[in-house]
C-alpha cells in the first residue's frame, strides 16, 4: 500500500440524484475528506454512491456541506494526528453554523474510527456517526439514527454480512483510471501494523463480483483499473462457476475485457508471489510493467522480530524471477527505519537492498509504535534523532535512485495514459507504463487515450514529453 497521505484529497460525489428529485435529504450536500491508502479512496467513492440515493451530492467546498465525513487512517501516529486536527478545524464550522440555527452532521469513518471510535466519540460529542470500514453500507440508516437520536452512533463490529454485496457499484463518468477494490483485511499480523486490527481478517471478493464491476467502468470510460487490496496478491476468491481463483485467474479473466487496456495491482506480500503470478507479469500483456513490493527492512534479524515470515534472500529470489519473466519490470517499495532493536548493521542491510535492487519508486517511513501492536511494547526503541538521520540518508539514496531512473526515460517513447487536464492550459498529464507522471502539450480528447509519447526531459518526480501523430 503506497503512503498515502499523498492521496489525501477530497472527493466529489455522484450528481445522479439529482436536487430534483424527493429523496430524503434532497438538496443535501457531503464533503468527504479522504486520508490514508487507497482504499480509503476507494471507499470514499463507494460512500459517495451510497448517499445519493439519499439525496446528497458533493461539494469540495465545506461552507455548502450539511454533513462531513472524514475517512480516516490509523497506520502512523502522524497519520491519526492529522484527523485530530482536521476534526477541530470542522468543529469551529459545526459551532458557527450551530448559532446559525443550522447544523453540520461530523461522520467519522475509516481505520481510525475503527480503532479509536468509542474514545473518540466520548472526547468529541461534535462527532455524530462513528462507522467503520465494513459498515460503509449502512451509512443512511445511521444517518436516520442520529436524526432521529441526536446522539453519537457507533458502529465498528465486523458484521457478517459483507459490505460489497450491498454497497451500489461506482455510479459516476469515472476517469480513465480506477481503483476496484477485490481483496480486505490482512490475516499476517506484522508487529508493527495495525491492519489487522482496523480492517480485520483477510477477505476476498467473488471474482464475478469483480468482473462485473470492472465492465461496469469500462461501460464508463475506464480503461485502467487498479486492484486493491492490503494483501492484494493473498486473493483467494470463489471463482464464477465454483472452485477457487488466485490473483492470476483474475488478472486473467480481466485481460479478456476488450476495452480494458490496463491493469495493476497494489499492495503485495512477498509471501504470495506465486510462480503463477510471476508468470502473468510475462503472458499478460495487459499487465503493466510495475510492481509494488514493500521488503520493510533489510536484516534478516529485523524482518523475524517484524514477523514478515520471509528473508532477505528470499526478496531477491523473486526479484531476480520477475525481471527474469518480464525484464523491463519496475519495482516499488515500503520501508521502515528504526524498528526497536535496529542497529547500525541492521540499517546498512536496509541501504545495501537499496543498492542492490534499484527502485523505482519508495515510500520510507520512521517507525511509528501503534498502541496494541506488539513492536510497541518492545523496550528497545530507537531514540528519535537516530530514526531521522536513518531515514534522511535512506531517502537521499532512493530519490537518488527515482531521478536515475527518470532520467534514464529521456530519448525512449513510451504509451502514455492521459488522465487529465495538466496544470498548464493546453497541457495534459499521463501516466507512463511505470507509474511515472508524464506531462505534455496535447487536446483535450486525447483523454482516456493511450499515445505513443517521446520523452524529451525528466526531472525527480516526472516526465515531459511530445506526443507522437
Ligand atoms: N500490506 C502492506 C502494507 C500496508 S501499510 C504490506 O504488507 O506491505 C503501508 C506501509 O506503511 C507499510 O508497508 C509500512 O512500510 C508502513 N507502516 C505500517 N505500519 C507502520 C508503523 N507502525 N510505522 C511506520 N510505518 C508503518
Ligand atoms: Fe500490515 Fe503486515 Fe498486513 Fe501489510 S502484511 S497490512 S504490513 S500486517
Ligand atoms: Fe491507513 Fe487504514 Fe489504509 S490504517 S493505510 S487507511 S488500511
Amino acid at each position: 500500500m503506497h503512503d498515502a497521505e499523498a492521496l489525501t484529497g477530497l472527493m466529489q460525489v455522484s450528481q445522479s440524484a439529482g436536487r430534483g428529485e424527493e429523496a430524503a435529504g434532497a438538496g443535501k450536500k457531503v464533503f468527504i475528506k479522504t486520508f490514508g491508502c487507497q482504499m480509503n479512496v476507494y471507499d470514499s467513492e463507494r460512500m459517495a454512491d451510497v448517499l445519493a440515493p439519499a439525496g446528497y451530492t458533493g461539494t469540495e467546498d465545506l461552507r455548502e456541506a450539511s454533513l462531513v465525513i472524514l475517512n480516516t487512517c490509523h497506520i502512523r501516529e502522524k497519520a491519526a494526528e492529522k484527523v485530530y486536527s482536521e476534526l477541530g478545524r470542522i468543529r469551529q464550522v459545526q459551532e458557527a453554523r450551530r448559532r446559525a440555527g443550522r447544523d453540520l452532521v461530523i461522520a467519522v469513518a475509516g481505520c481510525v474510527a475503527q480503532a479509536e471510535g468509542q474514545e473518540m466519540a466520548l472526547r468529541a460529542p461534535a462527532i455524530g456517526i462513528v462507522v467503520g470500514p465494513q459498515s460503509y453500507h449502512r451509512l443512511p440508516m445511521l444517518l436516520e439514527e442520529h436524526a432521529k437520536s441526536g446522539k453519537t452512533v457507533i458502529e465498528t463490529e465486523f458484521p457478517a454480512a459483507e459490505k460489497f454485496g450491498e454497497l451500489p457499484s461506482p455510479k459516476r463518468r469515472a476517469a480513465p483510471s480506477a481503483f476496484l477494490t477485490a481483496q480486505e483485511g490482512c490475516d499476517k499480523f506484522c508487529t508493527f501494523c495495525v491492519v489487522p486490527y482496523t480492517r480485520g481478517a483477510e477477505y476476498s471478493r467473488p471474482a464475478a463480483e469483480i468482473l462485473d464491476e470492472a465492465r461496469r467502468l469500462t461501460d464508463r470510460g475506464v480503461v485502467e483499473i487498479t486492484l486493491l487490496g492490503q494483501n492484494v496478491n493473498a486473493y483467494r476468491g470463489a471463482g464464477p462457476s465454483g472452485g477457487g481463483w488466485d490473483l492470476p485467474d483474475l488478472l486473467a479473466a480481466l485481460s479478456d475485457i476488450p476495452e480494458l487496456q490496463r491493469l495493476r495491482f497494489t499492495t503485495s506480500h512477498p509471501n504470495e508471489m506465486t510462480a503463477k503470478l510471476i508468470a502473468a507479469h510475462r503472458d499478460l500483456s495487459k499487465l503493466m510493467p510495475y510492481l509494488h513490493l514493500p521488503f520493510q527492512a533489510g536484516s534478516d534479524r529485523i524482518l523475524k522480530a517484524m514477523n514478515r515470515k520471509h528473508t532477505m534472500a528470499d526478496y531477491f529470489r523473486i526479484v531476480e524471477e520477475l525481471r527474469a519473466a518480464r525484464p523491463d519490470i519496475a519495482l516499488s517499495t515500503d520501508v521502515i527505519v528504526g524498528f526497536p532493536g535496529e542497529t547500525e548493521e541492521d540499517f546498512e542491510e536496509t541501504m545495501r537492498t537499496a543498492e542492490k535492487v534499484q527502485f523505482a519508486q519508495a515510500y520510507s517511513f520512521k517507525y511509528s509504535a501503534r498502541p496494541g501492536t506488539p513492536a510497541a511494547e518492545h523496550d528497545d526503541q530507537i531514540a528519535e534523532e537516530v530514526k531521522a538521520e536513518r531515514l534522511a540518508r535512506l531517502q537521499a539514496l532512493l530519490s537518488a535512485q527515482q531521478a536515475a531512473f527518470n532520467k534514464a526515460m529521456a530519448g525512449r517513447t513510451l504509451d502514455v495514459l492521459w488522465e487529465a487536464p495538466g496544470r498548464k492550459d493546453g497541457q495534459l498529464s499521463g501516466r507512463s507504463p511505470y507509474l511515472q507522471a508524464v506531462h505534455a502539450e496535447g487536446a483535450h480528447t486525447l483523454l482516456g487515450r493511450i499515445t505513443a509519447t517521446e520523452i524529451v526531459s525528466a526531472s525527480q518526480n516526472s516526465l515531459h514529453g511530445v506526443i507522437k501523430n
